[in-house]
């Protein structure tokens, strides 16, 4: 696992999965799926998605949105999911394994092996790298480097002894900001962050926003790395 290999240059984390992954007809979990906004989209693809959250707060808010066939949203954790074993096409951590407690994610990978179908199961785990000009903006008050190198330790350390295959990829998404205000409300009010506007508005981060301005709006391109694991090494799409 060292950088990788593949580059998929510009593309939307939805664009990634749809090219690395079968969607239609699988059952999935989306571990740590926060809204559901990904889940129902991966739905809309033809999969059947189980959301697991660990947040009391959104899972609440989940449980209580409009239901959707083919969506199902739970309170749970990565570590201990609540699925049979070998029930599941896929299980996929969005930008999610990073935010698991350190001392948990040996065991939540675990148990996306123990969820997968032993033949031919996929578990896909994307994140953002720690470098990059729209990490580089939020450093000054959310500052991921540990958990994101903790995440990528784990699954260095763990996968080989649990997966057949393994394919890595980078790809670049783009956060664009009508002005600074708009990056404020994007950064607070997720309760899985607890940063407030003062934290934000500080001359450090208004500085380095200026430095995304492309005419009337602002742009920041944030490196990704994308982690595919097959319970068997026969299954690999190339
Ligand atoms: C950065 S958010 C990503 C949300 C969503 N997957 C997305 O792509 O927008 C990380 C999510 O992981 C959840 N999370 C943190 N620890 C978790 C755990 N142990 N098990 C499941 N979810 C967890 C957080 O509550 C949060 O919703």
């Amino acid at each position: 696992m060292g950088e990788p290999a593949e580059d998929l240059g510009y593309a939307t984390d939805l664009e990634v999965i749809e090219r690395l992954v079968p969607l239609s007809g699988q059952s999935l979990i989306d571990v740590g799926c926060g809204d559901g906004a990904l889940a129902r989209v991966l739905v809309e693809r033809g999969a059947t998605v189980l959301g697991v959250e660990a947040d009391p707060i959104r899972a609440e808010a989940n449980c209580a949105a409009p239901t959707a066939e083919r969506v199902t949203l739970v309170e749970g954790v990565a570590q201990a999911l609540p699925v049979a074993d070998g029930s599941v096409d896929g299980v996929i951590f969005s930008k999610s394994l990073h935010h698991v407690p350190e001392a948990d994610m040996a065991q939540a990978l675990v148990e996306a092996r123990r969820a997968l179908r032993p033949e031919t199961g996929y578990l896909y785990v994307f994140e953002p790298m720690v470098d990059g000009p729209f990490s580089d903006l939020l450093r000054p008050f959310h500052d991921e480097t540990d958990a994101r190198r903790a995440a990528r330790e784990a699954m260095r350390d763990l996968v080989p002894r649990l997966f057949a295959a393994e394919r890595e990829v980078r790809y670049t998404i783009t956060a664009e900001f009508d002005n600074f205000e708009a990056l404020v409300s994007r950064m607070v009010g997720h309760t899985y962050n607890e940063y407030q506007r003062q934290d934000i508005e500080t001359d450090a981060v208004r500085s380095r926003f200026e430095t995304g301005r492309d005419g009337d709006i602002f742009r920041f391109d944030q490196p990704m790395r994308g982690n595919l694991f097959q319970t068997d090494a026969a299954v690999v799409r190339v």
